[in-house]
Parts: C-alpha cells; structure tokens; sequence
C-alpha cells in the first residue's frame, strides 16, 4: 500500500516519530509548517483556544501529490487535548477515498474525548479512519530550536 507521512511539530517530538514511521514503512516524510511563526506563549494563546475550537491555521502545504497515494498518516502534538490548530489545515487537504491513520504525540496519556471528532473530521472528507493512536512522550512543552 503506498503511503505517504504528514507532520506537524512544535517542539520536534512528533517530528521524530514522523521519520521513524516513515523510515519504518520506507514512505515519504514530509513536515508541515503554519505560515506565521509561532512563539512557545503563541502555542497556548491563541494555540490551544484554536486546538479546541478547531480552528484552522494558514499552513504552508506539502508539495506531496495526495491522491498518488492510498494510506495517509498524520501526526501532530495535542494542545489542550486537542490535535494542535495545523491538523484542522491537513485534514482539509485531504482527497476523498484515503485511509487515514492519525498519530498524536502529547505529554501524558490521559484519555482524549476530542477523537471522536477528530474521526468525524476526517469521515467528513470522504476518507476512513484506520486509527487514532497516541504516544505519550513526556515531553513538556517546548519550542524546536531550528
Ligand atoms: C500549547 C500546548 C498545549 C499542550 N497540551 C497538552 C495536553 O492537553 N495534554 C498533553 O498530554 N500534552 C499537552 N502538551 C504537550 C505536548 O503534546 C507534548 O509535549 C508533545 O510531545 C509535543 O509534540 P511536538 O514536540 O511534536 O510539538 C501541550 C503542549 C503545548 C505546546
């Protein structure tokens, strides 16, 4: 199945795990940034009103043609227990008919109410949701350093 890996990270976490999966599948990896720079302050106001809401942010969009493939991954970090804002901005990219599996990398593991709608999201695009699964990385957070 040909596959294809969609990220976004604030603070490199999800970033890691992106290329892992990637490197395990032998699938294209590629990152999505928001346009507008974001400040670790930035990430928590507006960025977790926006996660909650889920409110779309202006992305930069991957040059990946998606309908060349079957299975797209996304993977984001949970901001109050949401998928970050960028997520919303990927899900609209997608074309009808894919599988999509859906990686959150957040802090703890606590239960996330916020999947339902996040499958909701992604039916609404046409596509099926294979899984929504979370690595719980420990990680507090923090901005990448580029
Ligand atoms: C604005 C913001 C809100 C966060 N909210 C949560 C949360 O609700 N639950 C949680 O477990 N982790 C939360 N975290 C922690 C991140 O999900 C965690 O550090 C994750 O590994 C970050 O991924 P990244 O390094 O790819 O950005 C939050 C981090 C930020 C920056």
């Amino acid at each position: 199945m040909k596959s294809v890996i969609l990220y976004y990270t604030f603070g490199g976490s999800t970033k890691k795990e992106a290329e892992r999966i990637g490197a395990e599948l032998e699938a294209p990896v590629y990152r999505v940034r928001e346009k507008r720079n974001r400040s670790l302050l930035g990430s928590f106001i507006p960025g977790g009103f926006q996660a909650m809401k889920r409110k779309r942010v202006k992305i930069l969009p991957p040059e990946a043609d998606l309908s060349a493939f079957e299975r797209i991954y996304i993977g984001c970090p949970v901001w109050a227990a949401y998928p970050a804002p960028a997520f919303n901005s990927i899900a609209d990219l997608l074309p009808a008919g894919k599988e999509v599996e859906v990686f959150l990398c957040s802090g703890g593991n606590d239960p996330r109410p916020s999947d339902e709608g996040t499958k909701r999201m992604i039916e609404a695009k046409g596509c099926s949701v294979t899984s929504i699964y979370t690595i719980p990385t420990g990680v507090a957070p923090s901005k990448l350093k580029e």
